[in-house]
């Protein structure tokens, strides 16, 4: 049981940093995702945006379109939906029919075994090897040409990947991020959100660090000084004047060494990171009762200390804090931080569904799947848009370079 576990080794160490608390409750044997559980409707835990239906997988083939134009079209053209759960969103996009469907090579990164298990049983999956090809680096792919795009071709510059062209869609899992870098994009849906934190504490002169120790017999926070490389991290991430005395906030290092790996990940390209995220002053505002939840069976959980493997571990991300470890990993950010909302129907969303309502008006007597759909739809359109809500997720979108840059 990971609760034995975690008591053993605060035994053994004393209290530990919430972000090893996290990371054994989520990932560990035993652990929430590393069980199968998460994101679904019944049997399942929480509902993202994926899991509303599939309406929002067409207009996240839209945005992956988008990114295969302005990379000048790249054949193999590489998308990793990184926290892929149970591959709901591959099934939606590639039901969508991008237009980037030959070249595309369409890979989820999943992280618990038994989540990607499911991926081989409702997707057209293949090998790794046979989708991402032998890697064939070489220095001249490594370096970047100007600007994002490239000529296209069997050998996309700057992944050192071979396959043949005109394949696509191809799909496959794996457990993490590719080794060789890739021309395309990822897309991580409430990824980070997951991703282990640390939980700080301003105080009058620095801050502290909320360790998970026991009493009597309980998992217990344990409030002590953030040590130097902690409290430095916070310093580079984080304006120290911005945060009331007493106010506590999640540091997600985790994430912020995810976005150098990502980086690392994507020779040519982008990153978009769809997710619960807010301002410092609104997250102190919600306090952390607020800002750090639990889930599971589609309920709210107890505290975030109970039961550790048996429920979700969740945070609203600090805005500037994610947006500050991607800079120092090397992307650059492109545009606000905006609303999901308002990202959706610059993709289109409001016609969608105007469309869907008026075959709807039409076909509703019938009642055939497709009318069904229609009206799912509309529903749809609405819950992914709605603030708050699905609507208020934060939306970051970061490129490898400046577009015409030549640095
Ligand atoms: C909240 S779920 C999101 C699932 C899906 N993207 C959606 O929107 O429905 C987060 C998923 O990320 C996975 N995950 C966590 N860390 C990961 C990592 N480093 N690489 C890949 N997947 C990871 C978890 O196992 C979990 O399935």
């Amino acid at each position: 049981m990971i609760a034995d576990q975690l008591a053993e080794l605060i035994e053994r160490l004393g209290p530990l940093s919430f972000e090893t608390f996290m990371e054994a409750a989520l990932y560990d044997e035993g652990g929430f995702f590393a069980s199968g559980r998460g994101a679904g409707r019944s049997g399942a835990d929480f509902i993202t945006s994926v899991e509303t239906g599939t309406l929002f997988g067409v207009l996240v083939a839209r945005e992956i379109d988008r990114w295969w134009e302005r990379l000048g079209r790249p054949d193999p053209f590489v998308v990793l939906d990184v926290g892929a759960g149970r591959g709901q969103l591959a099934r939606d996009v590639l039901r969508a029919g991008p237009a980037c469907a030959s070249s595309l090579r369409y890979v989820l990164v999943e992280r618990s075994a038994a989540l990607r298990e499911l991926h081989r049983d409702h997707l057209p999956w293949e090998p790794p090897e046979d989708v991402l090809g032998p890697g064939t680096e070489t220095d001249e792919d490594r370096e970047e040409p100007e600007g994002l795009e490239t000529s296209g071709g069997g050998v996309a510059p700057g992944t050192g990947r071979v396959t043949a062209p005109h394949r696509g869609p191809l799909v496959t899992s794996l457990a993490d991020l590719p080794a060789s870098p890739i021309a395309g994009v990822i897309v991580a849906n409430e990824l980070l959100d997951n991703l282990p934190f640390v939980l700080v504490e301003r105080t009058s002169t620095g801050w502290s660090e909320v360790r998970v120790g026991r009493d009597r017999g309980r998992f217990a926070e344990c409030v002590v000084p953030a040590g130097p490389p902690l409290a430095d991290l916070i310093g580079r991430l984080l304006p120290m004047d911005a945060v009331p005395v007493g106010a506590r906030l999640p540091i997600p290092t985790v994430a912020a060494r995810w976005m150098r790996e990502a980086r690392r990940a994507v020779g040519r390209g982008g990153l978009v990171v769809v997710d619960y995220a807010a301002e410092i002053d609104a997250l102190v505002a919600r306090g952390a009762q607020g800002w750090l939840r639990t889930y599971v069976g589609h309920q709210r959980g107890t505290g975030p200390l109970d039961d550790p493997g048996l429920q979700d571990i969740t945070c609203d991300l600090p805005t500037p804090v994610v947006v500050a470890a991607a800079l120092s990993a090397g992307w650059v950010l492109e545009g606000a931080v905006g609303a999901q909302a308002d990202w959706l129907v610059d993709l289109g969303i409001e016609e969608l569904a105007e469309s869907a309502r008026g075959r709807w008006t039409q076909r509703a007597a019938i009642g055939d799947l497709a009318a069904l759909r229609d009206r799912s739809w509309i529903s749809e359109a609405a819950a992914l848009t709605a603030q708050p809500g699905l609507g208020a997720h934060r939306v970051f979108t970061f490129v490898t370079r400046r577009q015409g840059s030549s640095r």
